[in-house]
């Protein structure tokens, strides 16, 4: 379906719990996040029956997030499910990677399409330092199952700081998609959450490509990738398999050509990542809605969808939603 700014909305990012095994410090403070009831998140076949009727209004992507989507107990099943819907052509899931040791095999068998994989450093200790957790082998070891389960799509998303791992980054491009055909993408530290109480500084995308071409030469645009794609632009080097990628929502707003609506762990259907407008669907369904006014509502709200984030004006911060990163799911 379209939104009153005519755009195609094909994809939903559905957060299953705002928990995470990992405590990253731009992200989450180190008490972890006051536990949902049980019964405040949305059950799997709720998440299945609003999945079903987006993808009657022509949603056909969809993202598990966090927190950390993997926590979720029996989640190949749910990828499973949301698989069997038609009209959706990819499940993928956006993790941290820390149990993929364990689920990569039986989520690519239950037919996850794509994963992308949260590393900003391939330094035990910095990986220690940013997450609190000393878990870098096992994210390394995760990395290898998804290798040997056969997936292909597989993307890893940094985010560069200053002081803390910005004199890695070519390293880490080098090591991770020079001899394989992944993506690495770099994301521009977004002013959500602990990233703005805890003095973090990302590093500007512009001075992130200028120390790729000082090591590897030329950036050349890559096509845009098939599919319902999102907001990274990506590049090729000479000499590499795979590919890097930028996310700069600060600087390059993407917002004109925004294709997504996300679901929080809660059940709102959140419009924009950044706004607080929505709805609540958790509500409705548990009142007994049918499907056909379930799929009513989702158009009515989809329609609203905000024109564009505003992260950089002082004077909207009434609109912003306070939800942190780990709550929306990025
Ligand atoms: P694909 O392109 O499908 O691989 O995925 P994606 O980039 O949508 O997914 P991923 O979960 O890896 O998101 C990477 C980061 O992009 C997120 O953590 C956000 O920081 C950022 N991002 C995703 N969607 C939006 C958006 O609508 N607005 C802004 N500003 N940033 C977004
Ligand atoms: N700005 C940018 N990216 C963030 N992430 C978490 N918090 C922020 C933030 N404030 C990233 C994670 C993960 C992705 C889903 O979102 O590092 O890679
Ligand atoms: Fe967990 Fe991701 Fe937040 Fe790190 S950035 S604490 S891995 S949700």
């Amino acid at each position: 379906m379209y939104d009153r700014f005519n755009r195609k909305i094909e994809y939903v990012r559905i957060s299953l719990t705002d928990r995470c095994n990992l405590r990253c410090r731009y992200c989450m403070p180190e008490e972890g996040v006051p536990k949902l009831a049980h019964d405040d998140i949305l059950r799997f076949d709720e998440i299945v029956r609003v999945v079903r009727q987006l993808a009657r209004l022509g949603v056909r992507k969809v993202r598990l997030t966090g927190g950390e989507p993997l926590i979720r107990r029996d989640i190949t099943k749910l990828v499973a499910s949301i698989r069997a819907v038609s009209g959706i052509e990819s499940v993928a899931v956006t993790t941290n990677g820390v149990l993929l040791q364990e689920l990569a095999e039986g989520l690519v068998q239950a037919g996850l399409s794509a994963c992308n994989i949260s590393l900003d450093t391939l330094r035990p200790e910095t990986f220690a330092s940013i997450t609190r957790r000393d878990a870098f082998s096992r994210v390394a070891a995760g990395i290898e199952a998804l290798e040997a389960a056969g997936l292909r799509d597989i993307k890893f998303n940094c985010v560069p700081i200053k002081g803390v791992n910005e004199e890695e980054l070519p390293a880490l491009v080098a090591k991770l998609v020079k001899d394989r055909p992944y993506k690495f993408r770099f994301i521009e530290l977004m002013p959500i959450g602990c990233a703005c109480e805890a003095g973090f500084a990302g590093v500007p995308m512009a001075d992130v490509a200028l120390q790729l071409m000082r090591a590897f030469g030329a950036l050349t645009p890559a096509p845009a990738p098939k599919g319902v794609h999102g907001p990274a632009r990506y590049y090729r080097m000479a000499g590499f398999c795979g590919e890097v990628g930028f996310i700069d929502a600060m600087e390059h707003k993407f917002c004109a050509a925004c294709n997504r609506v996300r679901l929080t762990a809660e059940g709102f259907l959140k419009l924009c990542l950044n706004a607080s407008t929505g709805l609540d669907l958790r509500t409705l369904l548990r009142g007994g809605i049918t499907d056909e006014n379930l799929a009513l509502a989702l158009r009515s709200a989809i329609y609203k969808k905000p024109e564009e984030h505003f992260f950089e004006e002082a004077g909207h911060y009434a609109k912003r939603d306070s939800r942190a990163m780990y709550q929306v799911g990025g």
